[in-house]
């Protein structure tokens, strides 16, 4: 559990000592009974004291009526046939664009002088439970370098140092944790001294979570007698979050003005790439989001698109085929932007948005969710028995004045940790092929020799790109043996 306890996503403060009685009892009864919830104390007479605290504050901490609006099944699910109808590609700086020099210098030199004059904070999203991949701790703690073992949070941790020191500066970074991974977290990042980032630099703030439902009845699940099932909130879970653990307040204080948002699965993040962040603030953007150009039209990744004039994002399962499968005149993918979860936020637009409470609609997913069953007794459901509700940070991109997409090669920028080997994509072993497929480039294209075959990783001490690598490395210099520059 967090720290301080977060609070389920709808945000009431809980009740210390509340007195555990009959009284009690009849007063939450009151409470769920309107509500179809009464089953929740089902297994109240058998709980001890401390148990009957901490669940009537669990009671207390969900906002009912907000909660009874999402399982009535009235949470407005947009028409995605008709807004894909409407959707156009998004205004977009394009990776010829970026590979033109005067263009891109001029984005870098604004990004760069934006993360050295202190403006840049780095939010760094690591509260979800990694079902997919099935590791028994945090997602970052993975060990994801193919020759240093390095775990996902020391590569983008030595990542943001690196990127600070060329600019000259120390970037903050805010590690969003959630109540399943926050103590874990926290006890490793203390024990590796934060990778030798400074201790004032970094910190970690807690989302919060929400109940799932049974997915015939609607009704709360008990993970067991005196618990309920509650889950992350989603990476949108961030928005509140943050306010709530002040570290919005925190950065204000700093003087920052723009967040770098990412996600721990990606050790190919381009942390506060300064080419984003110039040609964010170049086009006074509120929001920008970095895109791939998709593989192929039914390519598994949200779809950054424009619609009535604002860019938003409509995931691959709900965009149409034929939607997705539209050709422009040249015969390109008209809808062809693939988001990779990498945005850049003004902060100002971030504190307008968390002080609308409906700025980030819940969305709905059907998943397996091992509960206990009326008698009390455990059960491990084989097919999805639960609807759990998250908010997607995406969500805010239509807000946004002036949002924009940029592109980047997923080669250089985005191979995501998700699933157990052995599935074919974004698996341990498919991400380390594409970390060691880049640093190797880099010393190729530098001038070195690499025998076919050689695992290569580089530290970002070591080199952040191929121009940091050629002043690195010496033309001709032979790689033969499995290398890990630091
Ligand atoms: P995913 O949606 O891929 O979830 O999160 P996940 O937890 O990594 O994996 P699965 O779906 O359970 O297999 C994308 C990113 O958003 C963060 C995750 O930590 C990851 O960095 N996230 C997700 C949160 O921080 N909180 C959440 O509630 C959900």
């Amino acid at each position: 559990m967090c720290k301080h306890k977060a609070p389920f996503s709808f945000g009431l403060p809980t009740v210390n000592n509340p007195t555990i009685d009959v009284t009690l009892r009849d007063e939450l009864n009151d409470l769920l009974d309107p509500l179809g919830q009464s089953h929740v104390l089902q297994f109240w007479d058998e709980l001890s004291g401390e148990q009957k605290n901490d669940l009537a504050n669990q009671i207390r901490g969900i906002d009912w009526e907000t909660f009874a609006t999402l399982t009535s099944g009235n949470g407005g699910e947009p028409d995605w046939e008709s807004l894909a109808a409407r959707a156009v590609a998004p205004p977009a700086i394009s990776l010829d664009q970026l590979r033109e020099p005067a263009i891109r210098g001029q984005a870098i030199r604004r990004g760069s002088n934006a993360i050295a004059g202190g403006q840049v904070a780095f939010v760094l999203t690591a509260g979800g439970q990694g079902s997919r991949l099935g590791f028994e701790f945090p997602k970052g703690m993975f060990p994801i370098g193919p020759v240093s073992g390095r775990s996902l949070f020391q590569i983008l941790i030595e990542h943001t140092m690196a990127r600070g020191r060329q600019c000259g500066t120390s970037i903050p970074i805010y590690v969003m944790t959630s109540p399943q991974t926050d103590r874990e977290t926290n006890e490793y990042l203390q024990a590796k001294q934060w990778f030798g980032y400074p201790p004032e630099d970094i910190k970690t703030f807690c989302q919060g979570v929400i109940p799932a439902v049974d997915a015939q009845t609607k009704q709360v699940l008990l993970e067991s007698k005196s618990q309920i099932f509650a889950n992350p909130d989603g990476h949108g879970g961030a928005l509140a979050a943050l306010a709530r653990s002040g570290s919005l307040a925190d950065m204000k204080r700093r003087g920052i003005e723009h967040v770098f948002y990412g996600q721990i699965d990606n050790p190919l993040l381009q942390i506060c790439d300064p080419t984003l962040i110039g040609n964010h603030l170049l086009h006074q953007s509120e929001m920008t989001t970095q895109v791939v150009r998709k593989r192929d039209p039914l390519q598994r990744v949200g779809n950054v698109v424009k619609i009535d004039g604002r860019v938003q994002i409509i995931e691959y399962s709900d965009l149409p085929d034929s939607a997705a499968q539209q050709k422009t005149a040249d015969g390109g993918l008209k809808l062809w932007a693939g988001s990779i979860a990498v945005h850049v936020f003004d902060l100002r637009f971030l504190e307008r948005c968390n002080s609308n409470p409906q700025s980030l609609p819940f969305h709905r997913a059907a998943k397996k969710v091992d509960c206990v069953d009326s008698a009390g007794r455990s059960f491990r459901p084989q097919s999805p028995n639960a609807i759990k509700f998250e908010r997607f940070i995406f969500d805010l991109l239509p807000q946004a004045e002036r949002a924009i997409v940029c592109e980047v090669d997923p080669a250089e920028g985005f191979a995501a940790v998700k699933n157990s080997e052995p599935a074919q994509t974004e698996t341990p072993s498919w991400v380390q092929r594409a970390m060691v497929r880049l640093h190797t480039s880099w010393l190729v294209q530098a001038g070195a020799v690499v025998a076919p075959g050689t695992p290569i990783e580089i530290n970002p001490a070591f080199a952040l790109d191929t121009e940091q690598a050629a002043s690195r490395i010496r033309p001709g210099q032979k790689f033969e043996r499995p290398t890990y520059l630091c």
